[in-house]
């Protein structure tokens, strides 16, 4: 899907009252974020904006609260840390559209930020309710989208406000920058083009396969997919995570790639172990075949060359999802071994994924990406090709 969408410098912000969707789904333990990058990233949008002399009302979801007011996901410690980062105090009403919030909103002059409570705490908001969109548009002169991680949810917050709030709408610069990056690599990428995917499930990826197949030289498979793809072939995969009744899918990914002419990578060697347990025996076995009551967990060192060999000549590389169990150290030898290639590459580097970022950011090679996505499951549907309608429901230029 390619966008051109209108962004906020091309509206005038002066002194109006902007409300801005924003993904500040931020990990949380014991009520303290674990990583900002959502917060951080949607800061060059709100600091223009108030240098604009804009209000700006933000808002948000967190967590899956099912309309609910549970305040285990309450955005508070959202807003205590958008004061810290802007420097300046982010209020945090009690809620998304009551009248003691809609009275903050009024009052709120130009360049000062306001943050509501957690639009999911209404179950309007994921019914893509239009009176609840309209009542979230009347706070504000126009709409921004810059929530990129929550662009394939139409909700009232994202899509709704655009569709039935009446109000210019228009991106931010966090989508404006997924959407370009990604959209470039798609339409027109320096080749060689490769692609990597990982994770436990073809069934999780197929739109992501099929849609790339079209596009790159070369898709390198990793993670417990790949033992589906060996099944597929024939080759015994012992215990590993399967889906059997996916194997003829794997199958006709296998027959397009060669159709395609597209040089399709699979492990040459494996860890493999006992059970799916983090401190299991394991050994390293060389081949694609598994043995009887062994499970494959990881790549192993012949393939990790191989692969980064492929990375290291490319022009464009993207990336979405572990190589290996990559939260258990014995096993995150090939995920940390792809992020390195990745890095090193000299291409134009895309990551995606929630375990993929995780590695990259662990080994401190996320400022040598060139974009590292803050979306996971809207990354993947762009990857894919669908229309995300978050995004479609902005003004064209
Ligand atoms: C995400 O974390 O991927 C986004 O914030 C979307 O969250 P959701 O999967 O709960 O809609």
């Amino acid at each position: 899907m390619t966008y051109n969408k209108k962004t906020i410098e091309d509206i005038d912000v002066a002194g109006r009252k902007v409300l801005v969707r924003c993904d500040f789904n931020v990990p949380l333990k014991d009520g303290v974020i674990t990583s900002d990058k959502r917060i951080v990233g949607a800061l060059p949008t709100i600091k223009y904006l108030l240098d604009k002399g804009a209000a700006v009302i933000l808002c948000s979801h967190m967590g899956k609260p099912k309309g609910e007011r549970n305040m285990k996901y309450t955005l508070a410690p959202v807003a205590a840390r958008l004061t810290e980062l802007l420097g300046q105090k982010v209020e945090l009403a009690p809620d998304t559209i009551g009248p003691e919030t809609k009275k903050m909103a009024a009052a709120l002059k130009g360049g000062q930020a306001l943050l509501l409570e957690n639009t999911r705490f209404d179950k309007r908001e994921e019914a893509n309710d239009p009176e609840f969109a309209k009542e979230l548009a009347s706070m504000a002169e126009i709409f921004v989208n810059d929530a990129f991680g929550a662009a394939h949810r139409a909700h009232a917050s994202t899509a709704g406000v655009a569709m039935y709030g009446g109000l210019p709408a228009v991106c931010g610069y966090l989508i404006q920058k997924e959407i370009s990056v990604m959209g470039k690599a798609l339409e027109d990428p320096a080749r060689p083009f490769v692609a990597i995917l990982g994770g436990a499930k073809v069934s999780d990826k197929i739109g992501v396969i099929s849609n790339l197949l079209e596009k790159v030289d070369t898709l390198i498979i990793g993670g417990g997919m790949a033992y589906t793809f060996f099944r597929a072939m024939g080759n015994d995969v012992g215990t590993s995570i399967c889906e059997y009744d996916k194997l003829d899918l794997a199958r006709d990914m296998l027959a397009k790639a060669k159709e395609r002419k597209v040089n399709l990578l699979l492990p040459v060697d494996n860890y493999i172990g006992r059970e799916y347990k983090e401190d299991t025996i394991y050994m390293r076995i060389y081949s694609d075949s598994i043995p009887d009551g062994w499970m494959g967990l990881d790549i192993a060192e012949k393939t990790q060359e191989l692969y980064a060999k492929s990375i290291a000549g490319a022009g464009t590389v993207v990336w979405n999802g572990p190589m290996g169990v990559s939260e258990w150290p014995h096993f995150a030898g090939g995920t940390e071994a792809v992020a390195k290639a990745v890095a090193e590459s000299g291409a134009v580097s895309i990551v995606g994924g929630g375990d993929s970022v995780a590695a990259v950011e662990k080994l401190g090679y996320a400022d040598r990406m060139t974009h590292v996505s803050t979306g996971g499951g809207a990354s993947l549907e762009f990857l894919e090709g669908k229309d995300l309608p978050g995004i479609s429901c902005l003004q064209d230029k």
